[in-house]
């Protein structure tokens, strides 16, 4: 159930990256990667939770079974992506969390979303949760670099670690909002662009508009 959400999800974000390439000269999707949580994870988390380990608890209370992250280059691309995943019309938002205006105590920055997605099987539809993380590259680097620090330390990380790892949080904030100023003037380029194109696009779209009322 879960690989098919991150199936259904991927497929979404590769044709919205698709048609960035088509009718775009920038795309706001750097790159995107799944994974479902292990089983030895799983039961971690619920024994953490102190919860009976059972499917009810599993599906009800854990969120990050199936998980997608998607890369961007730039601060505002990241919330473009939230908007198009809160437009798509069959995924459902259940929880945003904004880490990127907030970030966490230990430097911790990205967007996360808990969504459902319908998985049609034999038995009928179910909605399965999906959590999304959009960042961008600096906030990956960062992101990945502190989680194999954790890890090596087995989460004891020692103090003077910790306050480097903030510091290098806030240069990466620095660097993603340098970044992201250099990015505008891609996008002033791309909104010529876009008026050009839509035109076009508004002609094909309709094109596919009369033909599902004509039943065809
Ligand atoms: P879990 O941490 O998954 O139990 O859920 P939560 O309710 O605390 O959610 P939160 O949105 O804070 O974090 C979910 C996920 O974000 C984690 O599993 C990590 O993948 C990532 N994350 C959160 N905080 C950090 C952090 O400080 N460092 C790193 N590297 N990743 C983090
Ligand atoms: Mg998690």
């Amino acid at each position: 159930m879960y690989t098919a959400a991150l199936q259904q999800l991927e497929g979404k974000i590769n044709t919205i990256s698709e048609e960035f390439k088509v009718l775009h000269k920038y795309n706001p999707i750097e790159h995107t990667s799944s994974r479902i949580k292990s089983k030895e994870s799983i039961v971690n988390k619920l024994k953490k939770k102190g919860l009976e380990l059972n499917y009810e608890n599993l599906i009800k209370t854990i969120n990050d079974i199936a998980g997608m992250r998607i890369i961007c280059s730039f601060i505002p691309d990241i919330y473009k992506i939230v908007e198009m995943i809160e437009n798509m019309s069959d995924v459902t938002v259940l929880k945003k969390k904004d880490y990127v205006t907030t970030p966490k105590e230990s430097g911790y920055s990205s967007y996360h979303l808990i969504v459902s997605v319908p998985v049609s099987l034999s038995i009928g539809t179910i909605d399965v949760k999906v959590e999304i993380q959009i960042r961008t590259m600096a906030m990956d680097f960062w992101a990945s670099l502190e989680h194999k620090i954790n890890y090596k330390y087995d989460k004891q990380v020692p103090k003077n670690i910790k306050k480097e790892l903030k510091d290098c949080a806030k240069m990466t904030q620095k660097l993603d909002k340098k970044m992201s100023n250099l990015g505008k003037s891609l996008m002033e380029d791309e909104k010529e662009l876009v008026k050009e194109i839509t035109a076009e696009y508004s002609t094909v779209y309709a094109g596919f508009m009369l033909t599902e009322n004509a039943g065809i």
